[in-house]
């Protein structure tokens, strides 16, 4: 799982607070920021507004400008789904309708939400799914397909059950 700190201004400030002297330290510090909580939450714009002298639309802009930088938590759990020739011979389609069943759209933008149900359905929503996952074309693992990166890992021969244990992890629930 990709687990990052929760945003906290106080280490905000501190990151900022040493790397404020660099020349053009916006970018290295919006870099730094992101390293440390995998994302630039919108409550640090007063604060490097006020570190480098800038309006905070100028720090907004150069948030939005650079597409690298998220502005929300990135999601706990990245699969990367092979969906090239070979895995698609082994079943990597089938297991896309799986995670279309519990409402997870590949390739969909931001985060992918395990169910489908909207804020007042009256369901805890406290464990949202917080799953992304994206097609790619080769992991050069095509003897053991249907192979996915998950987290940065290596896979083969994925599954429904697997990917049923994997999306309970990241809290999709079917
Ligand atoms: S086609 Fe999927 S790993 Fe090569």
């Amino acid at each position: 799982m990709t687990g990052y700190p929760a945003w906290d201004q106080d280490s905000a400030r501190s990151i900022i607070a040493g790397l404020v002297h660099l020349e053009g330290a916006a970018l290295p510090i919006l870099h730094a920021l992101q390293e440390e909580f995998g994302h630039v939450d919108a409550q640090v714009v007063p604060l490097l507004a006020d570190a480098l002298n800038l309006s905070r639309a100028e720090v907004h802009g150069t948030i939005s400008f650079y597409h690298d930088f998220r502005t929300s938590p990135p999601p706990r759990r990245v699969i990367k789904l092979c969906r090239a020739e070979a895995c698609q011979a082994l079943g990597c389609e089938a297991l896309v309708h799986d995670l279309a069943h519990r409402g997870i759209a590949v390739d969909g933008h931001g985060h992918a939400h395990g169910h489908t149900h909207g804020p007042d359905c009256g369901h805890d929503h406290s464990h949202a799914a917080d799953i992304a996952v994206e097609t790619v074309y080769c992991l050069g693992n095509c003897a053991l397909g249907p192979s996915a990166l998950i987290d940065g890992e290596l896979i083969g021969r994925l599954d429904s059950d697997r990917l049923a244990e994997l999306c309970t992890d990241a809290g999709v629930r079917s």
